[in-house]
């Protein structure tokens, strides 16, 4: 699809999304998903997509550290289809007890770029993440506070019956619909059909943009979590 295109048709998904979510909270409205947080001149979340707007290309895992660091205390977390655990090992730097749950497990890369002061950080090999080697299933979810699905292949519909069973929040930015146990009907995204699942369980969700080239559209749903106030 041309840039123009794609974006234009994100943005009206971005926009059925907040429709979607502002009507699972009737009592006040819109969340605080359009406040900007920045560094270094680059937001962090990106409230509207325009092509004036950096995106931060490739820097998902920090951009969710900070993004949930700024906002909550650390919390038991669950890091469902982590992959090489960058996320899971940014978090565990600023005291969050996480986990990685995945049947493939990977090491962690050997170098990340803090996007706080520009440096390339290495990762010294004996540095390990939690892990649990398996697919991830509801019950798993049974010791953990807060899901994080970033891309997690096939567990999408999981996590969100998972919230739904013991309250856990979750955040996630689903892909692709492949081996989920639904599909949308014809002429829903995926992201709005996942939107209205969580909202038929009772879940409140909302819709934030984090400033990464690629799906960077992120689900949200607060359960129990203490902010930051
Ligand atoms: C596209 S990768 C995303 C990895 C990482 N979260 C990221 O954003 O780079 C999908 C990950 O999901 C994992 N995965 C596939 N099926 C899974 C399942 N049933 N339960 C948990 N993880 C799964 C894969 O092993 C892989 O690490």
């Amino acid at each position: 699809m041309p840039r123009n295109r794609a974006r234009q048709r994100s943005k009206a998904i971005f926009s059925n999304l907040q429709n979607i979510s502002s009507a699972s909270h009737p009592q006040h409205g819109e969340a605080d998903s359009q406040s900007l947080i920045t560094i270094h001149q680059q937001a962090i979340m990106a409230a509207e997509d325009t092509q004036k707007l950096p995106r931060m290309k490739k820097f998902r895992f920090q951009l969710l550290d900070q993004w949930l660091v700024n906002r909550f205390y650390p919390c038991r977390t669950a890091d469902i289809g982590g992959g090489k655990g960058l996320i899971s090992f940014l978090l565990a730097q600023h005291g969050w007890p996480v986990t990685v749950i995945d049947p493939v497990v990977q090491d962690l890369p050997p170098k990340y770029k803090d996007i706080q002061n520009g440096r390339r950080i290495k990762i010294s090999p004996e540095n390990r993440v939690e892990y649990i080697q398996a697919k991830f299933e509801v019950e798993h979810a049974a010791n953990f506070e807060l899901l994080i699905g970033m891309h997690a292949h096939g567990c999408n519909a999981k996590i969100i019956d998972a919230a739904e069973r013991f309250g856990c929040a979750f955040v996630i930015f689903p892909c692709c619909v492949i081996d989920e146990p639904f599909y949308p009907r014809l002429g829903v995204h995926w992201l709005e059909s996942l939107a209205d699942y969580a909202i038929r369980k009772g879940l409140s969700i909302d819709c934030f943009r984090l400033n990464f080239k690629g799906q960077n559209i992120g689900l949200f749903y607060s359960g129990r979590l203490k902010k930051i106030s």
